[in-house]
């Protein structure tokens, strides 16, 4: 059976600055999610994650290429009705729960003020209902709604930034590092609380973070970033058991093994970007396990499957 995609990222291209201070934080991105799956994008720091997330959102222009939602693209100048029905249907948690909540607002009309931009008529009876069940739904209290962000704890405030857009009902749900900035005993709860909310109602998810360990309990199928260029993609733990980029070993090196024995033993390994030989041949994405596919020139893929 065909699965449906749900989002479709072709050849995007996004660039930050003008003139002399421009700065292409994603170069030519592809990639394909699937309906009720868990697309990670991996990488460190400053490779483009965040900017992905944010241009699906758009929240800022791409330079180029396509986002298509359902089908339709979304990206550049679009419909009314079409836009409508994205606000609705793609919402983001954002990374940083500290700077995300807006301080002066109440956490009641924080969560609902997407809600009122969207459904205009909506009554203060069905608004307010709607908040308690929101947040009601990610475990919070709903005395919790007249307070103010900073009466409450990372973990409280990220719950609050999932409650704003559950609100919505949404399919599609960016979730960038959405634990990262959360104290570890926290951590757990969050992350099971976004599998229970897909489980429940389907959403998907485009997850970011920059641990490789998280995205190997939650992620379907991975996508490694570097320096605004997908390097390696496969399903999650094809990944992880056969990783083949040189870029995506070093991630996989620096994961914590349950076996100290073994964490003794095991080497660090360390990415260099020049170690590819790019001046005769230029990469291209190459299905080089199936369903797997590595950026790679013909010459170092030849090397890496002989390894
Ligand atoms: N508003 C901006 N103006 C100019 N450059 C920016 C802006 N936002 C991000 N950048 C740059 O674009 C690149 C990608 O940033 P981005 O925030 O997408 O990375 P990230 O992968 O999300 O990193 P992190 O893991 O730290 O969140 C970085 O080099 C960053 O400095
Ligand atoms: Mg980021």
């Amino acid at each position: 059976m065909e699965r449906e995609v749900l989002l479709e990222v072709k050849d995007l291209d996004v660039i930050y600055g003008e003139r002399k201070k421009k700065y292409k934080a994603v170069k030519k991105v592809n990639f394909k999610i699937y309906k009720g799956e868990t697309f990670g994008l991996v990488g460190e720091s400053g490779s483009g994650k965040t900017t992905i997330g944010r241009a699906i959102m758009r929240i800022v222009p791409s330079a180029g290429g396509e986002i298509l939602y359902k089908g339709d693209k979304i990206n550049g100048r679009i419909s009314p009705e079409l836009d409508r029905k994205v606000i609705k249907e793609i919402q983001m948690i954002f990374q940083d729960p500290q700077a995300s909540l807006n301080e002066r607002a109440k956490v009641d009309y924080i969560i609902s003020e997407g809600l009122m931009n969207i459904e205009k008529g909506i009554s203060e009876e069905e608004r307010k209902a709607r908040v308690e069940q929101a947040i009601l739904d990610v475990g919070l209290l709903p005395e919790f709604s007249s307070r103010f962000p900073h009466e409450f704890s990372g973990g409280q405030r990220q719950r609050i930034g999932i409650a704003r857009a559950l609100i919505m009902n949404p399919e599609f749900i960016i979730a960038d590092e959405p634990i990262s900035a959360l104290d570890v005993s926290v951590r757990a709860q969050v992350l099971n609380l976004l599998s229970d909310m897909q489980k429940k109602r389907q959403i998907t998810y485009l997850f970011i973070a920059h641990d490789l360990s998280v995205m190997r309990f939650i992620t379907d199928r991975i996508g490694v970033i570097h320096k605004g260029r997908i390097v390696e993609m496969a399903e999650t733990e094809e990944l992880i058991t056969h990783a083949i980029h040189p870029y995506t070993r070093a991630l996989l090196s620096a994961i914590p093994m349950p076996d100290p024995r073994h964490e003794r033993k095991k080497k660090l390994l360390v990415y260099d970007p020049d170690c590819h030989d790019y001046a005769r041949e230029e990469p291209a994405w190459m299905e080089l396990r199936e369903g797997h596919f590595v950026l790679a020139n013909t010459k170092e893929a030849d090397e890496w499957m002989k390894e």
